[in-house]
């Protein structure tokens, strides 16, 4: 087994969500599957104050709930814990990082550092300046890396401000930017679906492709996080991240190898091509009974939904929109991509008014998948045809527990230097500049009831 560097994770707001259902079990997943080096250590860092025992319970109780391994399945918690401590300390205060440095140094091999910012965002600068004031943003024995949760800043200006501020004290290769669409198999295999074969790319362009939906349907609302979403909305949340994330992913040109400069580099050159869009792009709706629900205003205007029509500007799609759906509240939680085919030139089957064009569908989750939609003739007299499909499942070809947790793959590819799932600085003020002016266009949500499609006045549905 090859294990990758030794390191030491440092997770700042350790008491917090994040670190109880993504981070602990990822960790623990990871070193189940023997792809941690035994040396790999956890130190938790929040304001609040717990004992290394009651943290490390906390850690249990998220991997028992969450890990894709349970710890019945690979029996190593009881070692594994051990490597888990914790630090309480006020963010704002030099003296945490003065004991952290001095936690780090008494731990044999501990040179190379991996600090993960999951506490409110209002923090990171803080933090990245203090880590900075206690000299810990660079070892000479080894690597410092740090990956800083989203949201990456509010509008572009604030995200501008934030890369500054990180920047001045790491350099951008130090920097992973985590967006956990990346992070999901199925939305790495559309690299692989597109460059692994050569009978799609030649079809994926404007010649042949009528338009492309990207959906992000969520059933859930708002939840416990409203004082959050009310700030944000769809179009922070979800569209400015996530949604432009799979954009570039589909509509990007094969880089010349697949590393984390040349992806990165073909992903901006898709964002660098949105048109900008007029309002008459965008339909926004707010599910029923938002307004009453916890931290959000009783006069609130933020977008629970938003539909948008972009086009890119280049050869291979001028032309081509692409349809952007992501909500709260929706009838069904799928996220899917679907390639509409342009019809065929001329029907010959001439019992078949109706004939739906060929449709290619990934289906990223949560019932992941393939699916091409194709017509084939019904058997018996004549030439009537219908629509089938041929499909490719996840679990049956590979098994229920094969698709690892987007943070399993993340943390991995941190911790072994490789940044390509990663969004670079240029990519997320460019994606910034995108969704700025959206939300500058102040139109009032349309409102739909809990469990629909979405408001009525949509576009280009289909
Ligand atoms: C998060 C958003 O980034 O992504 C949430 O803040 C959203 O509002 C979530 O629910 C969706 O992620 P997933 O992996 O469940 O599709």
């Amino acid at each position: 087994m090859h294990f990758v560097d030794p390191a030491v994770v440092v997770i700042f707001g350790a008491s917090g969500d994040l670190t109880r259902r993504k981070l602990g079990p990822a960790l623990h997943t990871l070193a189940c599957e023997g792809l941690l080096a035994p040396q790999t250590r956890v130190i938790g860092v929040a304001r609040t104050p717990l004992s290394d025992a009651a943290f490390r319970e906390q850690i249990y109780e998220g991997v028992a709930s969450y890990a894709r391994l349970e710890p019945s399945v690979c029996q190593l918690w009881g070692d594994f814990s051990e490597r888990y401590t914790y630090l309480s300390g006020a963010y704002d205060d030099l003296e945490t990082y003065r004991r952290l440095a001095q936690r780090l140094d008494a731990l044999e091999g501990a040179q190379n550092r991996l600090f993960y910012l999951s506490t409110p965002p209002a923090l990171y600068p803080v933090i990245v300046a203090q880590l900075a004031r206690a000299g810990l943003h660079r070892h000479p024995q080894g690597w410092t890396r740090i990956i800083i949760e989203k949201p990456f800043g509010h509008d572009l200006a604030s995200a501008q401000a934030l890369n500054a501020q990180v920047h001045a004290v790491f350099d951008e290769d130090q920097v992973y930017r985590i967006d956990h669409y990346l992070g999901k198999e199925t939305v790495q295999n559309i690299l692989a679906f597109r460059f692994a074969n050569a009978i799609f790319e030649p079809l994926w362009n404007r010649n042949y492709v009528d338009h492309v939906q990207i959906t992000v349907a969520e059933t859930d609302l708002v939840g416990a996080r409203g004082g959050y979403y009310d700030q944000a909305g769809v179009l922070r949340d979800m569209f400015q991240n996530h949604l432009l994330q799979l954009l570039t992913l589909v509509a990007m040109e094969p880089p010349a190898a697949f590393n984390a400069r040349m992806l990165r580099d073909e992903k901006v050159k898709v964002l660098q091509a949105v048109r900008p869009s007029e309002s008459e792009d965008v339909t926004l709706g707010q599910y029923a009974g938002y307004l009453a629900e916890e931290g959000v205003a009783p006069d609130s205007r933020t977008p629970t939904y938003a539909r948008l029509r972009l086009y890119l500007d280049n050869w291979r799609w001028r032309g081509t929109p692409f349809y952007l759906e992501s909500g709260k509240g929706l009838t069904r939680k799928a996220t899917e991509i679907t390639l509409h085919f342009k019809p065929v030139p001329h029907l010959l089957f001439s019992e078949n008014v109706e004939l739906p064009p060929n449709r290619l569908t990934l289906c990223i989750q949560p019932d992941e998948a393939i699916r091409l939609n194709f017509a084939t003739k019904i058997p018996g007299a004549g030439m009537r045809v219908k629509p089938v499909a041929m499909k490719f499942h996840y679990a049956q070809d590979f098994g229920d527990v094969a698709l690892p947790e987007a943070y399993e793959r993340l943390l991995l590819d941190a911790i072994q230097g490789d940044a390509a799932l990663f969004t670079r600085s240029d990519e997320i003020e460019l994606a910034w500049r995108i969704v700025d002016p959206l939300t500058h266009f102040n139109q009032i949500p349309a409102p739909y009831p809990v469990g629909s499609a979405g408001p009525d006045e949509n576009f280009g549905r289909g």
